[in-house]
């Protein structure tokens, strides 16, 4: 975490963003989610095509938002006003490079793996184990904040 940054938690224009930040991310796993997999009389191919450049968008997205959270100091923020919380804010930022880890793992994965159906069934298998690692991750972090400095969304 980075406490000197130019963007932190006191302004509600960047708890804000935050929130629409992850109000995006959760849109795109159910988009991700709902893609045509292994459906009858689907192009496998160009579904295919269309999940790997879902994913590759998605991690481009994802480094954004955690470079935006380690640089906007939202955890720092609530730790230095309930300094109880450090430990677990610490943990909650060391699952950045974890998850994005995963993620690059599932891309590699995707880059080199045939376009078939039992490969599109596995990879929904995958990506929805994703998705639930990320959600998880969000959660906690809103939740710190939430108890760090306040409200967090519709009771700004
Ligand atoms: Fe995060
Ligand atoms: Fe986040």
């Amino acid at each position: 975490m980075n406490g000197n940054s130019y963007l932190n938690c006191s302004d509600d224009g960047f708890r804000h963003h935050l929130q629409e930040e992850h109000r995006q991310l959760n849109e795109e796993l159910d988009e991700l989610n709902a893609c045509c997999l292994g459906q009858r009389n689907c192009d496998v191919q160009a579904d295919w095509n269309k999940l790997r450049d879902r994913v590759h968008r998605l991690k481009d997205n994802i480094v954004h938002h955690f470079r935006e959270e380690e640089e906007g100091s939202c955890l720092d923020e609530a730790v230095a006003r309930r300094p109880t919380l450090a430990a677990e804010a610490r943990e909650i930022e060391q699952e950045h490079p974890e998850l994005l880890a995963e993620l690059d793992g599932l891309i590699s994965w995707l880059d080199q793996e045939p376009a078939m159906e039992a490969t599109l069934q596995n990879a929904k298998q995958r990506l929805n184990s994703f998705a639930d690692n990320l959600r998880r991750h969000e959660w906690r972090e809103d939740a710190l904040i939430r108890r760090g400095v306040g409200a967090f969304g519709v009771d700004d």
